[in-house]
């Protein structure tokens, strides 16, 4: 089974394991910030108790080795342990899917670009993976570029592919990246 490093850097930020504790930092710096969620499978968080829920289950993931986890980690300015981002893979057999989300005040400056890169590079490079991929709203076109930048191929469009609940109930068309071996 994939079983990714519990930490990594590259040169501007450093990734952890997600803690319980992270809830007040996460809400304040993006989690309750409907610009952010905007194409996002979640709504804003009002309460910091369903956030920390929420990380505790993430937490958790890191510990279970028979159910499809969802391996996540908080990204924080190298030298810090304030998150300011996350990102996260979760494995399908010899799939891999990669999402990610950054607080607006970071965006633009190719943070999550360098984060996926790294990640993605070390996922591909795993023997028992074939395929790591990503997809997005179509209209979320800094997320899109996110993943060409990263060094994902686009695919396709994928319609009426999920709901951005921020947005409406109605299913919306995504854009798919990936990279094969
Ligand atoms: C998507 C997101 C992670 C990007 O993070 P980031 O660190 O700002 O991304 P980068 O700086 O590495 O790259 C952003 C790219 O998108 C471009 N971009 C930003 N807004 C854009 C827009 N409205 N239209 C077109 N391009 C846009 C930037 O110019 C940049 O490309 P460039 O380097 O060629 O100029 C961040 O905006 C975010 O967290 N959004 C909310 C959560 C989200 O949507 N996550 C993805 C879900 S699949």
């Amino acid at each position: 089974m994939l079983r990714p490093p519990e930490t990594f850097a590259t040169a501007r930020l450093s990734a952890r394991r997600p803690r319980a504790d992270d809830a007040p930092a996460v809400l304040a710096a993006y989690a309750n910030d409907a610009e952010v969620t905007r194409y996002l499978a979640w709504t804003p968080y009002q309460r910091v108790e369903l956030l920390a829920d929420f990380l505790r289950e993430r937490a958790a993931d890191w510990e279970r080795t028979k159910t499809a986890p969802h391996y996540a980690w908080m990204l924080c300015l190298r030298g810090t342990d304030t998150p300011i981002g996350s990102i996260g893979l979760m494995p399908d057999g010899r799939k891999v899917m990669c999402g990610y989300v950054l607080a607006k005040k970071f965006w633009g400056r190719g943070m999550m670009t360098e984060a996926l890169r790294h990640l993605l590079d070390w996922a591909i490079a795993q023997p028992d993976v074939d395929r790591v991929w990503a997809y997005c709203d179509l209209e979320n076109s800094a997320s899109i570029r996110v993943m060409e930048k990263a060094g994902l191929a686009r695919e396709g469009i994928l319609r009426r592919w999920h709901a951005c609940p921020t947005i409406g109930p109605a299913l919306r068309d995504c854009v798919v990246c990936s990279k094969v071996k």
